[in-house]
């Protein structure tokens, strides 16, 4: 019985168990194949009834399988930012728990800065570094390429629906803008970051469609591919594994496409310094241009989705960015009310919606606040950003002036008179430590530009009234930020 009931955890921040099956529960507390697709739900099950508790266990909680190693789910935006500064490659650190990116992993390969720990990770990430940083990416000229990309693509766009207006003698437009987002994200990221020149329509209707495809599939192989054999090394014995290993092909095509550049030292392959060959490097350009795709569109998406439903915001990103005649990374940091709608996004609506860690050994963790938690080796770690990220007692109305789980940018103006320091107040949407997201400065001015010029351009409106999540390696918003488009 005590191997039911004993609790592996320790300290004054000691979790809670969660029962394995239970009724009244959104979902099973673990992926299985008939919930796999709903994972944000499947932590939600971890804190049903937890608003009736007080102290420290309300936001930590854990499954003990006997024989199988616990996991500790945390949604405590304390102890997420403790468990994510003892991440690393010094001794005893936690590592990322590769446990959720199997799937990834067979579509990548395992020596890529995402999938690595230890020694291999700190190798990865000193080579990846320059290609990403602050200094690189704020380069006027660096930037000025993602703009005219960028601008051509729109203008056509532009061109294209004022053709649509007027053979269908009307002026709105009924569009998916996740879509639309997807395609010039992937075109910035072949054509301006590796310095590819693959055509507009040749990402739109070859590259992007099989790589969403092939991004589906990892969800679906990392719970389902029991016995772990690469999509490649599959015969077509189904009409969905003929089609998967299609879009792997092409998935190939796009890496082939991304690396060639490197001789000549084109766009950002001149900051990379190594002798590696192209094969060495391939696992890591993959983890790029899916990761980044994913990253990056889902964030648009959302900040669009979340504009569609607030007219009086998007009016005041619009008064501001209409002024904006190029988005240089200076004037982008200037837009004040553009970049709190873009820290509200993150935090409401986190792309990764949780991150995952393991306990490489017998570990005494201690929030900022003091209080401590013993975590054994071994465990699987959910850090919950999703919910933590709604939690009413730390983003809520008394600290913030708004509801925690409402979209409201003009806390983040609240936070800045009441003199709030970032490092004190954080929503994790780039991870925090020494794995936070080194394409941080990459993605913020790629979403920022492609808000700003969508927010300069048309007005646009929800068709659905609510705002509902889908999530797979990413969120995204349930209807694709389904809106009905005016040209301003
Ligand atoms: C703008 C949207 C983006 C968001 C919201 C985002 C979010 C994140 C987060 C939360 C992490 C930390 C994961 C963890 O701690 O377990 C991360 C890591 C990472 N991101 Fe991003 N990311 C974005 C864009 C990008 C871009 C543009 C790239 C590359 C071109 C990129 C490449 C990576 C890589 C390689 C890691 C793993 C780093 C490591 O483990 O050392 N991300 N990202």
């Amino acid at each position: 019985m005590s191997l039911f009931k004993s609790n592996p955890f320790a300290g004054d921040s000691c979790p809670s168990r969660v029962a394995m099956f239970a009724s009244g529960r959104p979902s099973l507390p673990f992926p299985h194949p008939w919930n796999y697709n709903e994972p944000i739900k499947i932590l939600e099950t971890f804190f049903v009834d937890a608003d009736k508790e007080s102290g420290p266990a309300r936001d930590n909680r854990f499954l003990k399988i006997p024989f199988m190693a616990p996991v500790l789910v945390s949604r405590d935006p304390e102890m997420i930012r403790a468990i994510l500064s003892a991440t690393g490659d010094k001794p005893e650190q936690f590592d990322r728990d590769t446990l959720p990116s199997t799937g990834i992993a067979r579509a990548t390969g395992k020596d890529t800065l995402l999938y690595a720990n230890g020694p291999m990770w700190r190798i990865q990430r000193k080579l990846a570094a320059p290609s990403f940083g602050k200094s690189t990416l704020f380069h006027p000229e660096r930037f000025q390429e993602f703009e005219d990309t960028f601008r051509q693509t729109v203008i056509r766009r532009i061109e294209a629906l004022k053709a649509y207006f007027a053979e269908h003698q009307t002026q709105t437009f009924r569009v998916k803008m996740e879509a639309e987002i997807k395609v010039v994200m992937l075109e910035m990221l072949t054509n301006n970051f590796f310095g590819a020149q693959i055509a507009y329509e040749e990402i739109r209707d070859r590259y992007a469609p099989a790589l969403e495809r092939v991004i589906d599939h990892i969800v679906k192989d990392t719970v389902i591919n029991k016995i772990g054999i690469p999509v490649r090394q599959m015969p077509s014995l189904t009409r969905e594994i003929a089609q998967a290993k299609k879009d792997y092909a092409v998935f190939e095509e796009l890496t082939d496409l991304a690396l060639a550049p490197r001789k000549a030292g084109r766009a950002l392959w001149s900051q990379f310094k190594s002798d590696a060959p192209d094969e060495k490097l391939r696992s890591n350009v993959r983890v790029f241009l899916a990761g980044a795709l994913e990253a990056t569109t889902s964030f648009a998406a959302w900040a669009v989705a979340h504009l569609a439903r607030h007219p009086d915001v998007q009016e005041s990103v619009y008064e501001e960015v209409r002024q904006v005649d190029s988005y240089t990374p200076e004037n982008l940091d200037q837009c004040r009310q553009l970049n709190f709608v873009l820290e509200e996004t993150l935090r409401l609506t986190p792309s990764l919606y949780f991150l995952p860690r393991k306990a490489t050994a017998d570990t005494w963790v201690e929030a900022k606040d003091g209080r401590r938690m013993f975590i054994p080796k071994g465990t699987h770690i959910l850090l919950d950003v999703w919910h933590a990220n709604r939690l009413e007692d730390y983003w809520g109305a008394a600290n913030t002036g708004y509801p925690a789980d409402e979209f409201a940018p003009i806390r983040w103006e609240r936070l800045c008179v009441k003199g709030y320091i970032p490092k004190n107040f954080l929503h994790f949407g780039f991870g925090h430590g020494a794995r936070v997201c080194p394409g941080k400065f990459l993605g913020q001015l790629e979403v920022g530009l492609v808000v700003g010029a969508i927010v300069r351009t048309f007005k646009f409106n929800a068709l659905n009234p609510d705002n509902r999540s889908r999530a797979g390696v990413s969120t995204k918003p349930e209807d694709g930020a389904d809106v009905e488009l005016q040209l301003r």
